[in-house]
């Protein structure tokens, strides 16, 4: 099977200026740095890794929201990395993303008919009867109520608003879909409703999903495969039973850790207490030599400090870029 997205040594490199007043300098901060992936028609790639290691950056440069300073994006085999902003258009039908914030994300001064239905004007359908029973059939689709149409947002609950951008991304009837931390923001009851919707629409529609999280709890459940991001490079990629059973990486090792104890009875008996990885996250700015996580492994050795490893793949499908396994 061919991958329906492939990202080839893809980066995304800020020129900024950091220092103080009078010592300004120019600097290069690798917000995504030299990322191979592939991610396969109908699956579910979980994208997971501490605030600011580039999963957002990572997710827009894969649907070309933002350009790549680097490296090459095909989507359905072809290169969209230097495709003209009309070209894009309509390769974009095909690729959408569902954003983290259902707060900020929505135009609190349109009706939610308005705002589903924006991206079909945008791509040049008329606001006529067709397209309005199409955003009909969506709200159904979503689980919101046929009244919802001539509501606007701020009437809505989190979830509630989810679901509304949820039928915004879905309206183009896109393949391929970026979830950017879609349930972050939602309250923990609210947080697995959401999840089965993405599910159900995904078995319904044939979607492929990017769905990135910060936390290994999160993506379990709905993922294929997980890839784990430490600031700017993807560190560790398996099939989700290989990745949660036996993780390689120990940034992966220590995310796991992280996750809390889902059920009361362990946590009483401290089985599995939820631990804090080891030390701050450096500064993208000032990336560690070697293998960036070594300031905080608790393996690193000699070489760690010097030498970046390089990916290698020690099972069939399971790949680790740590000199421990390389
Ligand atoms: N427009 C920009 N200009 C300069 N730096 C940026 C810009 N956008 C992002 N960055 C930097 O790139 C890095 C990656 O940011 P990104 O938002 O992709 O991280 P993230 O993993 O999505 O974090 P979070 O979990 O907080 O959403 C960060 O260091 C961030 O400060
Ligand atoms: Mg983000």
């Amino acid at each position: 099977m061919k991958p329906l997205l492939e990202a080839i040594a893809v980066s995304k490199h800020y020129e900024v200026q950091a220092g103080g007043f009078l010592r300004r300098q120019a600097l290069t901060l690798r917000a995504v740095d030299e990322v191979d992936l592939a991610i396969m028609p109908g699956e579910t790639l979980g994208l997971v890794g501490e605030s600011g290691c580039g999963k957002s950056t990572l997710g827009r440069l894969l649907i070309r929201l933002i350009p790549a300073t680097g490296g090459n994006i095909l989507f359905d085999n072809a290169d969209i990395t230097q495709l003209s902003p009309k070209e894009m258009r309509s390769v974009r039908r095909g690729m959408q993303i569902v954003f983290q914030d259902p707060y900020g994300a929505l135009n609190p001064r349109m009706t939610v008919e308005d705002i589903i239905m924006e991206p079909l004007l945008i791509h040049g359908a008329r606001a006529n009867a067709a397209a309005r029973k199409q955003v009909a059939d969506l709200l159904g689709v979503v689980g919101l109520p046929a009244r919802a149409r001539e509501r606007f947002p701020h009437e809505f609950s989190g979830g509630q608003r989810q679901r509304i951008g949820i039928a915004r991304a879905l309206v183009l009837k896109p393949r391929f879909v970026v979830c950017d931390e879609p349930v972050s923001a939602l309250d923990v009851s609210v947080q697995a409703q959401i999840v089965n919707l993405l599910g159900d629409l995904q078995q319904e529609f044939g979607l492929t999903y990017l769905f990135i999280a910060h936390d290994l709890g999160v993506v379990k459940h709905i993922s294929t495969r997980v890839a784990v991001m430490y600031l700017g490079k993807i560190v560790e990629i398996a099939e989700k039973r290989a990745l949660y059973d036996a993780p390689l990486h120990p940034y992966t090792q220590a995310l796991i850790a992280a996750v809390p104890a889902s059920h009361p009875s362990q946590r009483s008996r401290g089985r599995r207490e939820r631990q804090r990885i080891a030390g701050d996250i450096p500064s993208a700015l000032h990336p560690p030599s070697g293998c960036r996580f070594h300031t905080r492994c608790p393996h690193v050795m000699p070489i760690c400090r010097e030498q970046a490893p390089a990916m290698t793949e020690p099972q069939p499908g399971h790949r680790v870029a740590c000199h421990l396994t390389g």
